[in-house]
């Protein structure tokens, strides 16, 4: 029998996206460590009532696959998706800033996913979408390759204690599946509030094939306007955290 290999441990940077499912599907490749714990928070009614509502018209499932952004939101719109929104009201904030483009929302969190569909309904929002699974499976079995017009990550969990930094969603593997996600001059934006994760993920992009930090300074940029302040950067601004923006350009 041939040896599982771990996708974290091993180079797949040659294999597509559908080679590395098909391989993880296959028993050839395993994926063991998550950049989550799931927490089953109990759901408040009205992010209850907000799923049984809204989740038959804004939810996507991963087990669908593929999708076809034009289908699902009926227009050929440029498409932003964002992975752990948490419970989502900067996202929400986004899309109605900006009805030219469309919204993908990628969480674990099923509350989270409940508030973000409270806000949505409440707001009359209708260019978003939601998946309530795990944005790596997501990113490999649904989102097709040279789509997006950007990926937000806005404050990943950080993972603070350097045996967990396994767990940070930021890896190589990551950043090229990022990449293939974006269309050619698509932009990959990420924001934290922990130095040390900031530094971390300077390092993976920069050294990622493919793309080009669009800092001036081969590192951060102040925040843009398009990104609001999200409930953990308050919370960041309290504590007197820092807050670092980066963002990238896929090139090929
Ligand atoms: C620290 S919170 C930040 C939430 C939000 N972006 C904010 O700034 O308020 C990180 C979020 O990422 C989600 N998350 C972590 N890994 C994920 C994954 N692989 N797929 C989807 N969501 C994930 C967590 O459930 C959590 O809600």
């Amino acid at each position: 029998m041939t040896e599982q290999k771990n996708t974290e441990q091993v180079d797949t940077s040659t294999d597509s996206q559908e080679t590395i499912a098909q391989k993880i599907k296959d028993g050839v490749y395993i994926r063991t460590i998550k950049s989550f714990v799931k927490r089953e928070g109990r759901l408040t009614k009205g992010q209850q009532g907000a799923l049984d509502q809204y989740w038959p018209t804004m939810g996507l499932e991963h087990k669908d696959g593929l999708i076809d952004f034009s289908a699902v939101f009926g227009n050929y719109n440029p498409v932003v998706a964002e992975i752990g929104f948490g419970m989502g009201k900067s996202l929400v904030e986004m899309a109605k800033a900006a009805p030219e483009k469309n919204f993908i929302g990628i969480e674990v969190h099923t509350p989270g996913v409940g508030a973000c569909l409270m806000e949505a309904g409440e707001q009359g929002i209708t260019n978003l979408r939601l998946y309530c699974h795990d944005a790596i499976e997501v990113l490999a079995d649904c989102i097709p390759q040279d789509s997006l017009a950007c990926m937000q990550l806005f404050f990943a969990d950080p993972w603070h204690k350097a045996r967990h930094h396994k767990r940070r969603i930021v890896q190589p593997l990551f950043a090229q599946n990022i990449r293939k996600s974006l269309k050619i001059g698509g932009i990959f934006h990420l924001a934290t509030d922990w130095e040390n994760y900031a530094e971390h993920m300077v390092e993976v992009l920069n050294d990622a094939p493919g793309y080009s930090n669009i800092a001036s300074n081969g590192d951060y940029i102040e925040r843009p306007d398009s990104r609001p302040l999200t409930k953990f950067e308050a919370r960041g601004h309290r504590l007197g955290h820092g807050v670092w923006d980066m963002m990238y350009q896929r090139e090929k």
